[in-house]
């Protein structure tokens, strides 16, 4: 197997698409790049900074004056942003209600998508988010869009303990006029309604062999 591969894994918020990614990448040796956690970790510091979110101007200048850090630890990627780690800021409930606004701002994407695309100088990739496979690796053989019900999808985030608004989220994602979220050219649909974390595995495994994948 090519080690330098992509495999997109596109979908809603809370459809299991981050544990589908860090299982496929574990089963089949690649780094797991959480996307969102990209456009999380932008939102937490211009919130840090008193940005209003939906200030094109004032984000993008925030751009040029931050250091943003994409690397891994070997299993996942990993995020700092002027030498600190957000990680436990990411899922809180400002983070949740103004990422969408901050990752609608073209020049926020344009940024990110270059340094989500720099993974693979480095290693093959498993990567979650909304525009893998329309935009970020279009020419990838390897793309599966995940979905769940929605009441799945809200139930999983009650249970997660988290504040978030996933329908109006999906809603922002999908309207927004820079790399909406939608079922990209080739992408295979996997409904994870129903399944275990194992199950869902073995669907995702069985539409990448079907796309050509060898492991
Ligand atoms: O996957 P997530 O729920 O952690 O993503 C958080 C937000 O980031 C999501 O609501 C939209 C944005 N996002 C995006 O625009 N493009 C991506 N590739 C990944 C996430």
């Amino acid at each position: 197997m090519n080690s330098h591969i992509a495999i997109a894994i596109d979908g809603p918020a809370a459809s299991g698409k981050s544990t589908l990614a860090k299982h496929l990448a574990e089963r089949l040796g690649l780094i797991m790049v959480n996307s969102g956690a990209m456009y999380r970790s932008i939102t937490w510091k211009a919130l840090e900074e008193n940005l209003d979110p939906s200030d094109d101007k004032a984000v993008t200048a925030m751009l040029g004056r931050i250091e943003i850090r994409c690397s891994s630890n070997g299993i996942m990627s990993t995020i700092t942003i002027d030498g600190v780690d957000p990680r436990e800021q990411l899922r809180s409930e400002g983070v949740n209600a103004n990422v969408s606004a901050i990752s609608a701002i073209p020049a926020v994407r344009e940024h990110l998508i270059d340094l989500q695309r720099s993974y693979l100088e480095h290693t093959g990739v498993v990567m979650e988010g909304r525009d893998i496979g329309s935009v970020v690796f279009p020419d990838t053989p390897y793309k599966i869009y995940v979905t769940a019900d929605e009441s799945v999808r809200a139930k999983r985030r009650g249970d997660d303990g988290e504040v978030d608004s996933i329908a109006k989220r999906d809603a922002a994602d999908s309207q927004r006029k820079t790399a909406p979220l939608k079922i990209s050219e080739g992408a295979v649909i996997l409904d994870n309604s129903e399944h275990t974390i194992e199950s869902g595995l073995e669907a995702a495994l069985e539409i990448l062999k079907a796309q050509g994948l060898e492991f």
